[in-house]
């Protein structure tokens, strides 16, 4: 891990209960932050939070379903009541699933990963804006190269990530100026359940990846934590890609390999 002092920080993370938001979670814990662990289910924010406390961190959890802009608010106000400030929020919880060409959706399906990748994510930047402006804080969306290049199977996922895209850069746009430091991170395929159904659907090109094309959630989550701290401030607006050479040079990434 690069030497990421988060001390004193309050970190929330959507979708912490498993994969890459589980591995971020424990990043940020582990550089020192307060991580309020949240997930659809209270009983698995609960399980990641105890995780962290057992390893001598701090944290809490909350439930948070994020296409419920009402629950993404009672969240963040019971964090501020709680820890009177809010310096980081990742905005992780996504999906993929049902992969089908267009023409095969279902509509309600598609509909469905837009109120989560899309949606899900303005909920979590909207709810979160004041406190984080009052902070000079991070929000961080997890993005994916999916944005920038149609693939077979993903509509929605490709749309709703292009979205996410501009959606950064907005909020770049309209607070960067206020000292709000909003970022987003393409990882490249990360090994875990995403990648799982990728591979069974045997739809496009990802799904035939050899396994040494997956990186670990761990690695994402060092990117993360480095693109919350002042040496990521060049790339802010910008969706920050660990598949380059450059980018995981960086992020350390390279070194830690090493
Ligand atoms: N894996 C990759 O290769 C890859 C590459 C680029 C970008 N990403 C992005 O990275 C993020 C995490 O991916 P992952 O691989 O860790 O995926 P994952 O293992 O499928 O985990 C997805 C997470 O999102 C949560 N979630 C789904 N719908 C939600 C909702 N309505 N409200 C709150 N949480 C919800 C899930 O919670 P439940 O357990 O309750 O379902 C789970 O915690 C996603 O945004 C994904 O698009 C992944």
């Amino acid at each position: 891990m690069n030497p990421i002092d988060l001390t004193g920080r309050v970190a929330l993370i959507t979708g912490a209960n498993r994969g890459i938001g589980a591995a971020i979670a424990a990043r940020l814990a582990a550089a020192g932050a307060h991580v309020v662990a949240t997930a659809r289910s209270l009983a698995a924010a609960e399980a990641t939070a105890t995780t962290f406390r057992a390893a001598g961190g701090s944290a809490d959890a909350l439930a948070i379903d994020v296409t419920d802009y009402t629950a993404v608010e009672a969240a963040i106000a019971a964090t501020l009541a709680r820890h009177g400030r809010l310096d980081i929020v990742i905005a992780n919880a996504g999906s993929i699933e049902p992969i089908a060409r267009l023409g095969d959706s279902d509509p309600a399906a598609w509909s469905a990963v837009v109120d989560v990748n899309l949606k899900g994510v303005y909920n979590t930047a909207r709810a979160a804006l004041a406190a984080l402006l009052e902070s000079g804080g991070t929000f961080l969306a997890m993005n994916s190269g999916a944005a920038n290049a149609p693939m077979e199977g993903w509509s929605h996922y490709c749309a709703t990530k292009a979205a996410v895209q501009m959606l950064t850069r907005h909020l770049h746009k309209e607070y960067g100026e206020q000292g709000l430091r909003s970022i987003g991170l393409s990882p490249g395929p990360v090994a875990g359940e995403m990648q799982a159904a990728i591979r069974a659907s045997g739809l496009n090109p990802v799904s035939r990846l050899a396994d040494s094309a997956y990186i670990s959630a761990e690695a994402a989550a060092e990117a993360v934590a480095w693109l919350c701290t002042p040496a990521a401030d060049p790339f802010l607006g910008t969706d920050f890609s660990i598949k380059t050479a450059e980018g995981r040079r960086l992020v350390g990434l390279d070194r830690l390999a090493a």
